[in-house]
């Protein structure tokens, strides 16, 4: 209320929907419900479906020719002027439909009045909504495209690279960088998949739906469809301007794929500590501390680690907003849109970042062989050494662990043990640790598909490769 009277009418009523009011919006209330600091990012799409609709109107005698000339041009220049920044948005238009809309009256007059014919801004910013999704999944696989690009260049020179794989953070067993890397590559071609599927089920136009139930008069739907790049219209009109689970999508999609950046910014932050001393981020990508003179700091991938909390919990926003709303469109809808572009914005500036990053740290391959050499990531072969000779594997097993423990209370080397210091614990140990134990031999024991191997790792090389140019052909 702020210090207005309640039964003082006001002054004019600014209401943009005329008729029915007669008090304008008090201006607490204006602020409160304005969108247009955020939905201006529907622009363009906005104007695309206004363009579309006008000249669908024209096609079915709904508008005059003349009137459609002057709304299509008038939308093109008033377009134009947002992109270049000239565009002055007013709160008082509460949202990017209502000041596009006023923006027209100024330039063109009375005709601005008919753009609106047989649609409600319900069926409006669902149309829009939709368009930009489509647009921000395509970016989304194209920055995973080029990150997928980075980890697999990384990934080909490090195919002899060897470091310890880990399970719980501990020493697991020895495996190829281009194999850890490669891992990667497979979580980022399904992340990029998840957009593609996305876009499949963004391809019908909920335009025409009207504020709910569609419209009376006889708008051609297919027509609007056709001109935005959908295979057609939406099949029922309350689903159309009520559902938000494109976005929802969207946005778990882009969770997700942020989980998967998080991860690798975790390893890397782990990485380049002295301890690990796995990998060193160009100074391009750290910073340095601004009291303690030695040091330099992962904070690319700490943010993207960060980062990733806001886009999980944008999923979280729309889910619960979406949550108790009866059909069909409610006011709670507007509040899809920060989230969304949020998500939008943070993923594409992480993809980048993280790409850069890749593309430019210095791996520490003695730090990585030292690491791996510990002949313990070993134990599992001297177990399936006595599988090799009938041995059942959970008494292997057993006598491995014994072999192990003995070699860490007497400080021995697992690796330097004899013929006979292994056969005083199983009789059936073909050799000694020394020709039994080997890192190189270990990993092109892996020969299953999908194992350490050389050849396979070359093999997924090659077929991630393969998939890439596929996609980035279709992509063109
Ligand atoms: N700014 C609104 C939104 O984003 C547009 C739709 C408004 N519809 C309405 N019935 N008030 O949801």
């Amino acid at each position: 209320m702020a210090g207005r009277d309640a039964d003082d009418p006001g002054s004019a009523p600014t209401k943009l929907w005329g008729g029915r009011f007669q008090q304008a919006t008090d201006p607490v209330v204006e602020r409160f419900s304005a969108s247009v600091s955020f939905d201006r990012a529907l622009a363009r799409y906005d104007i695309r479906g206004s363009i579309a609709h006008a000249r669908m109107l024209a096609a079915t005698g709904l508008i005059t020719p003349a009137d459609r000339k002057a709304i299509v041009a008038g939308l093109e220049q008033i377009g134009a002027d947002i992109e270049a920044g000239r565009f002055a948005f007013q709160d008082r238009l509460e949202d990017i439909h209502m000041n596009v809309e006023s923006a027209l009256r100024d330039r063109i007059g009375e005709a601005a009045g008919r753009l609106h014919t047989g649609r409600s801004r319900n069926d409006q910013v669902a149309t829009d909504l939709t368009l930009y999704l489509l647009d921000a999944c395509r970016s989304a696989e194209a920055g995973l495209r080029q990150l997928r690009g980075v980890v697999l260049e990384r990934a080909r020179e490090h195919v002899d690279t060897v470091l310890p794989g880990y399970t719980h953070l501990q020493r697991a067993q020895p495996v190829r960088l281009a194999h850890h890397w490669l891992a990667y590559f497979e979580m980022w071609t399904r992340d990029a998949e998840r957009f593609r599927d996305l876009r499949g089920r963004l391809d019908r136009a909920p335009l025409g739906s009207g504020a709910l139930a569609g419209s009376t008069l006889p708008l051609d739907r297919e027509q609007t469809a056709r001109e935005l790049g959908f295979v057609g219209p939406s099949r029922n009109s309350m689903d159309s301007v009520g559902s938000r689970d494109g976005a929802l999508e969207f946005l778990s999609a882009a969770a997700i794929c942020m989980i998967h950046l998080s991860r690798i910014s975790e390893e890397l932050v782990i990485w380049s500590s002295s301890e690990f001393g796995f990998v060193e981020l160009a100074d391009a990508y750290s910073t340095g501390s601004s009291l303690m003179p030695q040091k330099k700091n992962p904070d690319v991938p700490e943010l993207v680690r960060g980062k990733t909390g806001r886009v999980v919990g944008n999923l979280m926003t729309l889910l619960t907003v979406v949550k108790g709303l009866p059909l069909t469109y409610n006011r709670d809808l507007q509040e899809d849109k920060e989230p969304v572009f949020d998500s939008a914005r943070t993923l594409g500036d992480c993809l980048d970042v993280t790409a850069g990053a890749l593309a430019t740290l210095r791996v520490g391959r003695e730090r990585m062989a030292a690491a791996a050499s510990d002949p313990m990531l070993l134990a599992t072969d001297l177990a399936e050494a006595l599988v090799r000779e009938d041995v059942p594997f959970r008494e292997a097993h057993e006598v491995v662990g014994k072999l192990v423990a003995h070699c860490v209370e007497g400080g021995l080397d697992l690796g330097a043990l004899s013929k006979e210091e292994l056969r005083r614990f199983h009789p059936a140990f073909p050799a000694g640790a020394p020709e039994l134990l080997d890192v190189e031999r270990a990993l092109e024991e892996r020969d299953l598909p999908g194992g350490t191997a050389r050849a396979r790792v070359e093999e997924a090389l090659g077929e991630a490769a393969a998939r890439l140019a596929n996609e980035e052909e279709d992509a063109e």
